[in-house]
């Protein structure tokens, strides 16, 4: 299955059929993990994937995620070496192992929360001081039918239209259907990504060869509010933007148009206060 093909098939799959993972797909997702370890802009990540356990739908909510996960059979989640960049990249790497589960049939639903101190933590052998777990992902054999969100999806009922997210040369001007250069499929593949809330905090500025990722914080969310600080959960809009990142290399590429990553804000006039320039793909 191409990346397109998984990027639409994949949905927030809150509920899970009692069957256990196989011992070929938990294999198949530990050996696509353990290739996964440096992200995009350089952080170190090692990823794992562990057992439900009974308590784990009670400890979920303690950890200020949101959702009811029913009957999850795993968890994949990792630990990111704190630095600049760290929760891009995680949010980069684990989307690749979302999307390797959904090629493997299996459902996942990411989760934010307070994992570093949780018993989450202690199933996947614990982490270093210097090490964070920003979110996790719920894991199992589909136990709903994603169709209905996913036509949602498509319609466009939970998703921002184009001319919001995309914009050409300078923030005020929509990239018009006839400047994407090929990236058209790329750009609708980080329309379709998950985020936190739903929110969708990414935006695109197109500058020549150069593809400018912004982040559009959410008030009230993450970064400065004192409700994160307390619970110390990750800055999630950076995870989403770290997703936007993956669906918009491997889609990119597979439509022939190779780039790399590379972190030079160009400087442009921002519309308003809560924008941050994230990182750049260089075609
Ligand atoms: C970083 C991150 C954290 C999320 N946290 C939760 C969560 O705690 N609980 C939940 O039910 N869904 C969570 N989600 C899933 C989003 O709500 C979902 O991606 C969004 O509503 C879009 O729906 P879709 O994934 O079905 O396309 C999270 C998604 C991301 C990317």
């Amino acid at each position: 299955m191409d990346a397109r093909e998984l990027i639409d098939r994949r949905y927030s799959c809150r509920t899970y059929l009692e069957r256990p993972i196989s011992d070929a797909d938990r294999d198949a997702l530990t050996a696509f993990m353990a290739l996964k370890t440096v992200g995009p802009l350089g952080s170190d990540v090692r990823f794992g994937l562990i057992a439900a356990s009974s308590d784990d739908e009670g400890a979920l909510k303690r950890l200020g995620t949101y959702g009811f996960i029913k009957g999850a059979r795993g968890f994949l989640l990792g630990a990111v070496r704190r630095g600049p960049g760290d929760l891009e990249d995680y949010g980069y790497l684990l989307e690749e192992v979302v999307l390797h589960a959904t090629g493997l049939g299996l459902g996942t639903c990411w989760l934010g929360g307070t994992f570093t101190r949780s018993t989450f933590t202690s199933r996947f052998g614990g982490v270093d001081r210097d090490e964070t777990i920003p979110a996790v992902v719920s894991l199992g054999y589909p136990g709903d039918d994603g169709s209905g969100r996913i036509r949602e999806r498509e319609q466009g009922t939970r998703r921002l239209p184009p001319d919001q997210l995309f914009f050409d040369g300078e923030w005020a001007e929509p990239l018009g259907r006839d400047r994407l250069d090929g990236h058209g499929d790329a750009l609708e593949a980080v329309r379709m990504a998950p985020s936190a809330t739903n929110k969708q905090p990414w935006r695109i500025v197109r500058r020549g060869g150069d593809w400018h990722f912004y982040l559009v914080r959410t008030k009230g969310y993450g970064k400065g509010s004192p409700w994160f600080k307390l619970l110390r959960i990750a800055d999630l809009q950076r995870v989403d933007l770290g997703i936007a990142m993956c669906h918009f290399e491997l889609v990119a590429r597979e439509s022939g148009r190779d780039g790399r990553w590379v972190v030079e804000d160009p400087g442009l006039a921002l519309p308003a206060p809560g924008i941050e320039y994230t990182a750049t793909w260089r075609g």
